[in-house]
């Protein structure tokens, strides 16, 4: 086995820069949160590809490559150890930025763990317990997901699981990357933000979302009238 080094060095606190991604397999919608200039990456997932009806996935996630520059997160959908191997290096041959998605089950772990001796980059998902989020850094995934959405959804709070994920990496200094996932509303990612999560991933309606206030629009509203009733005065 060819054994590659790869990067996983995390920014320090004050370098760090909080990365956004957006969870679509939308091409338009891809194309519209790169044009702002504030995208970071791109995940998805098979609900997510079902959704755009992308059947050749490999041909799916090319396109969303050649439009951000930024990691990709590629699902993988076997569930044992071979087999997850196998598709993961055909996953990660698409395009330098493809980060392999990875079910946080055992043998994805393991997958993981030969994933990252291999450099190939990891996104451990379906993550909703610091446990499993201690053993998927332990394995060295490049970046950790968790659902804070399904967790709210069944009476949980999500965001108390990233705060004990980020502190329990701080302390060890995990290199592995907090990725807050099933984003629902803004206020998920001004949470994660506090919280000094690396990355979270929402659909493009929450990206537009985080910049919209009722008074930027009736002060700017103000300040066009009074320009214009300048120019007449
Ligand atoms: O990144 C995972 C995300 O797509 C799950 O979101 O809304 O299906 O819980 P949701």
């Amino acid at each position: 086995m060819v054994v590659v080094l790869l990067d996983q060095t995390k920014p320090n606190k004050t370098q760090k820069n909080m990365k956004f991604f957006v969870d679509t397999a939308n091409l338009d919608e891809i194309r519209e949160a790169a044009d702002m200039g504030v995208l970071d990456g791109v995940t998805t997932n098979p609900s997510l590809m079902k959704k755009v009806g992308a059947k050749d996935l490999k041909a799916h996630i090319r396109q969303i490559c050649e439009l951000v520059d930024g990691d990709v997160s590629a699902e993988i959908i076997a569930t044992t150890y071979n087999e997850m191997m196998a598709e993961a290096q055909e996953v990660a041959k698409i395009h330098p930025n493809v980060v392999v998605k990875v079910p946080l089950i055992l043998d994805g772990i393991k997958a993981i763990k030969s994933l990252t001796a291999m450099g190939i980059k990891t996104n451990c998902t379906l993550c909703f317990s610091p446990t499993q989020a201690l053993v998927a850094a332990k394995a060295g995934a490049t970046y950790i997901s968790p659902f804070v959405g399904r967790l709210d959804d069944i009476s949980t709070d999500g965001m108390d699981l990233i705060r004990s994920i980020v502190d329990i990496y701080d302390h060890y200094g995990f290199a592995t990357q907090v990725l807050v996932a099933s984003v629902r509303h803004p206020m998920h990612v001004v949470a994660a933000a506090e919280m000094g999560a690396d990355v979270a991933t929402m659909p493009l309606s929450v990206i537009k979302q985080l910049l919209r206030h009722p008074l930027t629009d009736l002060g700017l509203q103000q300040f066009l009238q009074d320009a214009e009733a300048l120019k007449n005065m």
